[in-house]
C-alpha cells in the first residue's frame, strides 16, 4: 500500500506541488491523504482540492492553546488514514512550532525542509539570513523534527554555490529548486522503506554519497539524488 502521507502548509505550497508531481510520475510510492493549514487562504490548500484530496483549515487563532490546535491536527490527521506505523507527517512552509504531544504521536515521522544548511541559519528566513552573512555555499537541508526548531537529524542536504551581489531572493529562488528535488527525494526513500536512523545519523541505504549539477544549476547534494529527482 502507497504510505498515506499528511502535508502541513502555510503558504503557497510549491514543496507539496512537487511531492504531488513525483507521486504522480511513480517515483513516491506514497499518496497524500490530507493537506492542512493553519491559514485559510493558503494556496496549498488550493492545490490539494485541485487534485481531489482533502484539504483542511484549522486558523490556530480559533484555539485556546497551542495544545489544543497540536490536538485537533493530531485527530484529523489519524481520520485521514496517516498514522505513525505506516505514515508520515510532511511539514512544507508550516510555520507553526509542534507540540511534544503532536511529535509524540508520530515518533521519526515527521519531516521538515529548511532553506539553509543546518544547523546554520535556523528560523524563518534561512535562506536570507545566509545570504546577508555572506556565505559562498548556501543550500537546503531535509530533517527529522525534533522538539527544537530546525535541529532533527538530517535525511538530505544540497549546497548551492551564493553568487556575489545576486542578493538574497535570487539565492533563494535557486534553492527552492532545489528543495523540491531534494523533499521527494527524502520520501522515496522513506516510503520504500530505506531510511534508518542511529545517534542523529540517518542511513539512506543504497544511496550515492553525493551528486553535482551542472552550470544551469550548480549544486551539491548528499546523499546523492537518483534519477527522477534531479533538477530537470
Ligand atoms: C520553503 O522555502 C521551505 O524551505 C520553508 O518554507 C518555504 C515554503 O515554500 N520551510 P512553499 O510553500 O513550499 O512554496
Amino acid at each position: 500500500m502507497p504510505m498515506p502521507l499528511a502535508v502541513l502548509v502555510s503558504g503557497g505550497g510549491s514543496n507539496l506541488q512537487s511531492i504531488l508531481d513525483k507521486i504522480d510520475a511513480g517515483l513516491i510510492d506514497a499518496k497524500v491523504r490530507v493537506v492542512l493549514s493553519n491559514k485559510p487562504g493558503a494556496y496549498g490548500l488550493e492545490r490539494a482540492r485541485k487534485k481531489g484530496i482533502a484539504a483542511v483549515a484549522l486558523p490556530h487563532a480559533d484555539f485556546p492553546s497551542r495544545e489544543a490546535f497540536d490536538a485537533e491536527m493530531v485527530r484529523v490527521i489519524h481520520a485521514h488514514g496517516v498514522r505513525a506505523e505506516t505514515g508520515a507527517v510532511v511539514l512544507a512552509g508550516f510555520m507553526r512550532m509542534l507540540t511534544p504531544a503532536f511529535l509524540r504521536a508520530f515518533p521519526d515521522r515527521v519531516l521538515n525542509i529548511h532553506p539553509a544548511l543546518l544547523p546554520s541559519f535556523p528560523g524563518t528566513h534561512g535562506a536570507a539570513d545566509a545570504e546577508a552573512y555572506g556565505v559562498r555555499l548556501a543550500g537546503c537541508t531535509v530533517h527529522l523534527v525534533d522538539e527544537i526548531m530546525d535541529h532533527g537529524p538530517v535525511i538530505i542536504q544540497a549546497a548551492v554555490p551564493a553568487l556575489p551581489g545576486e542578493g538574497g531572493p535570487a539565492l533563494a529562488e535557486r534553492i527552492l529548486k532545489l528543495e523540491h528535488c531534494i523533499y521527494p527525494q527524502a520520501l522515496a526513500w522513506l516510503a520504500a522503506g530505506r531510511l534508518s536512523v542511529a545517534d542523529r545519523r540517518v542511513l539512506a541505504a543504497g544511496a550515492e554519497q553525493a551528486s553535482c549539477g551542472d552550470a544551469a544549476l550548480p549544486y551539491l547534494a548528499s546523499p546523492g539524488l537518483e534519477a527522477g529527482f534531479r533538477p530537470a
